[in-house]
């Protein structure tokens, strides 16, 4: 078992190898997942004290939950809107959005709902799993600022009367197929992808790091648990997105100062 300060090693060497890679590469595509905000105070899924520890999100966060459980469910997105509005972008946010101003990152591609790479400055941000910006009526399709779901405990549409469904991806619903599409996309163009902060048990987003795999791009996990693809990355670095990301910001800057 390598010691604290051998493991610190061992993680700056893996990082000066990722800014090797990083500079090296013509086409750099992120993937990110819940793990990168919750630098920003916001729980993630699956880890020990994660979201689905406390819920079973099939009984909350799907479609059906939506018709079965309805108070349940607004309460639910409620909770969730509330902490996502405290939340800031934390530094791996800034550093990506920084990459990507300096033509140093060609896409974010995220499982988030959080909105916080756009908070963070990032332009393109390619949303697998919706967004928690807006709600839609599920009867006439007329959209509304998430707010609404703060109105009533079981927010209606104001011109039909019909549920709303906040543009989150539920359980039991297909992703967005221009989402995907873009996705795919990106995924096929990239010679680094990077999965930064996701356990990646969910599909079809585990999808993409195979894919990329299969084009021929590097592929870089980091994370701070163990993931099911590890095995299948040429760079895992189990250690915080933060810390990762600031470093890796460092060195790139000392790089270009020195050219
Ligand atoms: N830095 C790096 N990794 C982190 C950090 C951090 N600061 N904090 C947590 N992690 C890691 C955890 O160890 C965990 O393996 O991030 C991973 C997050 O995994 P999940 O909680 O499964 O989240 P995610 O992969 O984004 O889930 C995908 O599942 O429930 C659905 O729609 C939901 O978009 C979500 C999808």
């Amino acid at each position: 078992m390598l010691s604290k300060s051998e493991g610190d090693f061992m993680q700056s060497d893996s990082i000066n190898v990722l800014a090797k890679w990083w500079l090296d590469s013509s086409y750099r595509v992120v993937l990110t997942g819940a793990g990168m905000s919750t630098e920003s105070g916001l729980l993630d899924f699956r880890s020990p004290q994660g979201l689905w520890k406390g819920y079973d999100p099939k009984k909350i966060a799907s479609i059906q939950a939506l018709y079965a459980n309805t108070k349940e469910f607004y309460e639910f997105y409620r909770k969730r809107l509330s902490c996502l509005s405290k939340a800031q972008p934390n530094k791996g946010h800034l550093v990506l959005a920084e990459l990507q101003k300096k033509r140093l990152l060609n896409a974010i591609i995220t499982q988030n709902i959080d909105s916080l790479h756009q908070k963070a400055g990032a332009g393109r941000v390619i949303e697998l799993h919706g967004n928690l910006r807006e709600a839609k009526c599920l009867s006439c399709g007329q959209k509304y600022p998430i707010e609404i779901l703060e109105e009533k405990d079981i927010p209606l549409c104001k011109e039909c009367n019909g549920y709303l469904k906040p543009e989150v991806i539920l359980f039991g619903e297909s992703l967005p197929h221009e989402a995907l599409r873009h996705a795919e996309m990106e995924t096929k163009r990239s010679h680094l992808f990077v999965v930064i902060g996701s356990s990646l048990e969910v599909s079809p987003a585990n999808y993409f790091p195979l894919l990329a795999r299969d084009v021929g791009a590097k592929l870089v996990i980091i994370n701070m648990e163990p993931t099911l693809m590890d095995n299948q990355a040429d760079l895992v670095i189990h250690a915080k997105a933060g810390k990762v990301l600031r470093k890796l910001q460092e060195i790139i800057d000392q790089g270009n100062s020195r050219n």
